[in-house]
């Protein structure tokens, strides 16, 4: 297994969850009602798969390995900058699932909260995807060792595999292709 393709596979997967966040934000500024259950799917699929199963083999394993082995600058510049991309994220998925709470709760104004961060985490997660898949992951594939890689290779099968026994890639793949599904139901 290649966990750097495997990374750049999840990615496909992210943005298309991503896509379907910015026409929930569309629909609701053209005066739909909110989709709360397809909010509540997207936070599910955001925190388990793209942050938990995603970020996690990211931040334990790769970025984890670019540090130890290609010095300071990378691991206080580079990688601390995408570190904190993921907890911006992280900040921006608590605002919306705490101005979900407010309109369901009858506050209308919070609408403007769920559009704000939904559509301020879907520019950060895309610049952030961008960024690795055409620097990052490419600069770690050019730089890093045989043997790192082979490391990151093994412990990345070892995560992917404990995942699978718990359904993780199968739970959060149908999730994507029900969310696009009823989004392309609502939104033609
Ligand atoms: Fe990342
Ligand atoms: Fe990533």
């Amino acid at each position: 297994m290649n966990a750097i393709q495997l990374m750049i596979d999840e990615h496909k997967v992210i943005k298309r969850v991503l896509t379907v966040t910015r026409k929930l934000c569309i629909g609701i500024l053209n005066g739909s009602p909110v989709h709360f259950d397809a909010f509540r799917d997207i936070i599910d699929f955001v925190r388990n798969y793209a942050d938990k199963h995603h970020h996690g083999k990211e931040e334990d394993v790769l970025f984890k390995k670019m540090s130890e082995e290609l010095g300071e600058k990378m691991a206080n510049v580079t990688i601390f900058g995408m570190l904190a991309e993921h907890e911006l994220g992280r900040l921006f998925i608590l605002n919306l699932e705490n101005a979900l709470e407010k309109v369901k709760n009858g506050d209308q104004d919070a609408k403007v909260d769920i559009i704000a961060n939904a559509i301020a985490y879907s520019d950060l997660l895309h610049r952030h995807i961008d960024k690795e898949d055409h620097a990052i992951y490419m600069y770690a594939q050019n730089k890093l060792s045989k043997e790192s890689l082979e490391r990151i290779d093994e412990k990345c099968r070892e995560l992917e595999n404990e995942a699978y026994n718990k359904k993780i890639q199968e739970k959060y793949l149908r999730l994507a292709n029900k969310l696009e599904n009823q989004t392309g139901q609502i939104y033609q």
